[in-house]
C-alpha cells in the first residue's frame, strides 16, 4: 500500500514489510536504543510493535512509519504518529531508530513529514512524550518547533509532554 506520506530526500517511510522484523528486533535488544524504556524487547515483544506500528494505519488512517534509507534500503527504525494510551485523546509523533542512524538528522527529517502530513490532515496539535534525561529526543521535538506542554508520571515513568499546535 503506498501511503499518504511524502518520502524525504534521503529517507522512504513506508508501511512494514516480514523482513524489517528482524533488524527491528536487534535495535529493540540494544541497551543503548533502550535506555529511557523500561526495558530492551525480546523478539516476540518487538514483532508486536511492529505490528502495533503498522496496524496504526489500518485503525487511524496514520501510523508509525518504517524508515527505510533511501541510498541502500536499509532499514532505520520507525517514525510517525499514533493515539497513545495515557493521552489516547491526542496523537503523538514517535521516533525509534538503530544506532547506526542515529546523528544523522534523520529522525527530525522524517518527523518534519509527519508534522506536514497531520497539518494535511487537519489534526489541530501533535504532542510527543519524552523522558525528561533524553536529550536527543528533546532537541528532536524542540527542532520541529514542539514546546514544553507540561510535565507529568504514569506508571512509574515521569515525563515531559512537548505539544505543536499546527
Ligand atoms: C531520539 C532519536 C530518534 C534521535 O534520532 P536522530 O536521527 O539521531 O535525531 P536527529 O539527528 O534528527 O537530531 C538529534 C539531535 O539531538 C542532539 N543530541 C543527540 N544526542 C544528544 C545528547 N546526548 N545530548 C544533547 N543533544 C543530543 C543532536 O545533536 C541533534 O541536534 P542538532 O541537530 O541540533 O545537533 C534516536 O536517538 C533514538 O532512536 N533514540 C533511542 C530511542 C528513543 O529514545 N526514542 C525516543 C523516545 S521519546
Amino acid at each position: 500500500m503506498v501511503l499518504p506520506v511524502p518520502s524525504t530526500a534521503r529517507l522512504t517511510l513506508r508501511r512494514w514489510t516480514a523482513a524489517d522484523r528482524e533488524p527491528f528486533a536487534a535495535l529493540n535488544a540494544d541497551p543503548e536504543v533502550m535506555r529511557y524504556f523500561p526495558a530492551a524487547l525480546d523478539r516476540e515483544a518487538s514483532d508486536r510493535l511492529a505490528d502495533y506500528a503498522d496496524g496504526c494505519f489500518d485503525r487511524l488512517g496514520f501510523g508509525l512509519s518504517a524508515v527505510e534509507q533511501r541510498t541502500d534500503g536499509r532499514f532505520a527504525g520507525f517514525v510517525g504518529l499514533h493515539r497513545m494510551r495515557w493521552y489516547p485523546e491526542d496523537v503523538e509523533i514517535g521516533w525509534r531508530l538503530a544506532r547506526w542512524a542515529w546523528g544523522r538528522g534523520y529522525a527530525t527529517e522524517a518527523a518534519g513529514a509527519w508534522v506536514g502530513h497531520a497539518r494535511e490532515l487537519g489534526l489541530p496539535r501533535l504532542i510527543s512524550v519524552v523522558d525528561p534525561r533524553n536529550a536527543a529526543s528533546l532537541a528532536v521535538t524542540r527542532k520541529l518547533g514542539m514546546v514544553e506542554g507540561w510535565r507529568a508520571e504514569a506508571e512509574g515513568r515521569p515525563h515531559v509532554v512537548t505539544v505543536l499546535d499546527l
